[in-house]
């Protein structure tokens, strides 16, 4: 296997965006965002807490849709203005706050609001069949069994079955909102190690952290977010731990960054 700095940035980025903007009322969040995200790949979103991350993908998500610039899909512009036309598309977002329901089993789960019916009736067998081979495929060995009820499950398990779940729907670009953020030593490894096959299995992948470890670990590019500004979008290979750290913090490093006048201009 190559180390992930090997990886090319090949062709067409699953998901571009040109200079989006994204206001709440009087309250500009997102100012000229660009952003490329390619198959096989995982991003690393990075940036302090308001940085604008969540609003970011929640604008990708079509929950808030951008208030201008260019979104382009697999190289086409395409206008996202809800959560069903991201769906469409094949983005799934798997949030921190985890959309499970507990009193439900792992197929029930994975198959939520699209269940596969035989007639009338619930294709169980089917259903059952579809998420034991997308656990296969992202090698998920941790869990017992698919008829387990989600609230018997550990938060690592969680995890994994939600991402097993955005799998399942042919998803294209898949974006997790710190997915190890409450998770222990373990967990974290099995997570971060399900995050490199969901790309490794060709997926685009965004992955939210405020954690330098798991980033350098499983990234090969990564987007600082400074005050609502893309300070910088790059390969991971031409940032070390402090650069980042210092887009994350100053907005700036060296080369990279927000020019000078834009930061004073935003640190208001
Ligand atoms: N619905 C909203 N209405 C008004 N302001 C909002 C709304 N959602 C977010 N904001 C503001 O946008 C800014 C960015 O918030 P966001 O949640 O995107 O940050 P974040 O980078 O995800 O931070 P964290 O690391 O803490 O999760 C904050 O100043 C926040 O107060
Ligand atoms: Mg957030």
């Amino acid at each position: 296997m190559s180390a992930p700095t090997d990886r090319l940035e090949n062709g067409t980025p699953t998901l571009e965006l040109r200079g989006v903007n994204k206001s709440f009322g009087a309250i500009q969040v997102l100012h000229d965002v660009h952003l490329k995200v390619y198959p096989g790949q995982v991003t690393a979103l990075v940036g302090d807490n308001g940085a604008g991350k969540s609003t970011l993908i929640k604008s990708i998500a079509g929950i808030h849709p951008i208030d201008s610039g260019e979104f382009l899909f697999e190289g086409r512009p395409v206008t996202v203005s809800g959560p069903r036309d991201a769906a469409a598309l094949g983005i799934e977002v798997v949030y921190q706050d985890l959309a499970l329901a507990d009193n439900l089993d792992v197929v029930q789960n994975m198959f939520l609001g699209r269940e596969r019916k035989n007639g009338f009736v619930l294709d169980e067998s089917s259903m059952e069949q579809a998420a034991r081979d997308t656990l296969a495929k992202l090698s998920v060995r941790t869990l017992k069994s698919v008829r387990q009820l989600v609230s018997s499950l550990s938060g690592g398990q969680r995890q994994t079955v939600a991402i097993a779940k955005a799998v399942l729907w042919e998803s294209k670009l898949v974006i997790l909102d710190e997915p190890t953020a409450a998770l222990g030593v373990a967990q974290t490894r099995q997570v971060l190690d399900l995050v490199r096959r969901l790309a490794d299995t060709g997926h685009a992948v965004v992955f939210i952290s405020h954690n330098m470890v798991d980033v350098f670990e499983v990234a090969d590019r990564v987007a600082a977010l400074f005050l609502g500004r893309m300070a910088a979008d790059v390969p991971i290979s031409q940032v070390d731990r402090p650069q980042v750290i210092e887009l994350i913090t100053a907005g700036r490093s060296g080369d990279l960054g927000i020019a000078p006048a834009d930061v004073a201009a935003v640190e208001v």
